[in-house]
């Protein structure tokens, strides 16, 4: 029978389902949906020594792909613990706390985790990741940013001191959360080095929404005058969080990492397993679709696992890796489309491709009509709407291709 448990930087967890630092966890009453169920940790929302301005939460979400996040109602050191404390009383839940240092303070750095650590903290996570804090003005040059949020985070030698001071104060377990802003595989090396024993990544890269173009280009926001840069969550970061989640599983294959961003289901959240994730954090896919989900994608989870024979999840960890190479050693198949009469149905998309010229309608029907010209780039493939295109190998080995001639390079 497999198991969802798992072993995370020494904490042992029923299963690598964790619900991301955000307004999901701000009170204990949401926590504890969350831990009704069946998630294993919760990171708790942003703790400061002192916060820094009063931001509340706004939104914009975009096609049901783009959530974006521009503020959000962070915690006071005081308030964080007696959430803390209270979780680890009333639930069986691992409690993860997010916190953010006062930037090169680093006794400030240790002082806070040390506080969370003694209202019983089972980990900090060091956020050195928030699109919100610092780097708008590092961006537009308006001022010398505190090294906080996502500016900490594109530092790694001061990621590796920050890493070492709360490591160096605590007992707990310090993870470092990573923005995509950043070589995020440089900066988990460093702060690995300086004692992180996980990272997480990635957080929101910033952003920003379109405008009213009817109303003199005013922010979407309904309930904002005027609006900052927005932190970009969702499935439009995905592919982002998978990169970043296999540069550092690549680049450090021991460091264990609580990989996110954009994961909407069970399939994605074993390919983010199977990029070097060893456990998985939902942030926007809650905000969506509420806590209903989650025992959905652990019932899914097991019987995926019991269908391909793993007994763990770290039997298919990071299984994906080995497929990624640098593009000169990519090895290509040649193949071209083959269509389905019977599925397509004549809807051109094919046809009307900017780049390509191989198929045409005729009767009605897509059809392939200059296999020569096909260079196997499957676009074709992944537009049909009706799933009527396979790409084959094709049954006439002459046929290569317009670039075969660029094999072993011309
Ligand atoms: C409303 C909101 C608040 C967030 N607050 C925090 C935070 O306090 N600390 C943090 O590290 N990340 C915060 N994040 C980032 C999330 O934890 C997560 O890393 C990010 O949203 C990407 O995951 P997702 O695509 O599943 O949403 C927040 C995200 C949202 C949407």
């Amino acid at each position: 029978m497999p198991t969802l448990k798992v072993n995370f930087a020494g904490l042992e967890l029923k299963n690598p389902l964790i619900v991301a630092s955000s307004e999901l966890t701000d009170e204990f009453d949401k926590i504890k949906w969350a831990e009704d169920a069946g998630v294993s940790a919760v990171s708790t929302k942003l703790a400061f020594l002192k916060v820094p301005f009063f931001a509340r939460p706004y939104h914009i979400f975009e096609e049901g792909m783009g959530f974006y996040s521009p503020s959000g109602h962070r915690l006071n050191v005081e308030e964080a613990q007696e959430l803390i404390r209270k979780t680890k009383e009333q639930t069986n839940l691992v409690v993860i706390a997010n916190m953010m240092g006062p930037g090169e303070d680093l006794e400030g750095w240790a002082r806070l985790a040390r506080m969370l650590e003694e209202a019983g903290a089972d980990m900090v996570e060091l956020n050195m990741s928030c699109p919100n804090v610092g780097l708008m003005a590092k961006q537009l040059n308006i001022t010398a940013p505190p090294e906080l949020g996502a500016v900490l985070g594109q530092n790694p030698a001061l990621a590796r001191e920050v890493c070492r001071a709360v490591s160096q104060s605590v007992q707990i377990p310090v993870m470092a959360k990573m923005t995509p802003e950043a070589q995020t595989a440089v900066v988990a090396a460093a702060c690995a080095e300086g004692g992180a024993r996980a990272v997480s990544a990635i957080n929101c890269p910033m952003s920003l929404p379109g405008v009213d173009i009817n109303n003199d280009g005013k922010p979407l926001y309904p309930t904002t005058r005027n609006q900052s840069f927005a932190g970009l969550c969702g499935p439009w970061i995905r592919p982002l969080a998978f990169r970043h989640v296999a540069q550092i599983a690549m680049r450090s294959p021991d460091l264990p990492i609580a990989g996110g961003g954009g994961i909407m289901n069970w399939e994605q959240t074993i390919e983010m397993i199977m990029y070097g994730a060893k456990v998985v954090t939902y942030c926007t896919l809650l905000f969506k679709r509420g806590y209903k989900i989650i025992p959905r994608i652990a019932k899914k989870i097991l019987h995926f696992m019991e269908e391909k024979g793993y007994e763990t999840v770290d039997d298919f960890r990071g299984c994906g890796l080995k497929y990624i190479v640098t593009p000169e050693k990519v090895e290509y198949v040649y193949m071209i489309p083959q269509i389905d009469e019977n599925l397509c149905n004549g809807c051109g998309t094919c046809v009307n491709l900017g780049h390509c010229e191989v198929m045409a309608l005729q009767d009605e029907k897509a059809k392939v009509v200059a296999p020569t010209k096909c260079y196997s780039c499957a676009v074709c493939y992944w537009l049909c709407p009706k799933k009527a295109i396979t790409m084959v190998e094709p049954s006439d080995p002459s046929l290569k291709g317009p670039y075969h001639f660029w094999k072993g390079g011309v």
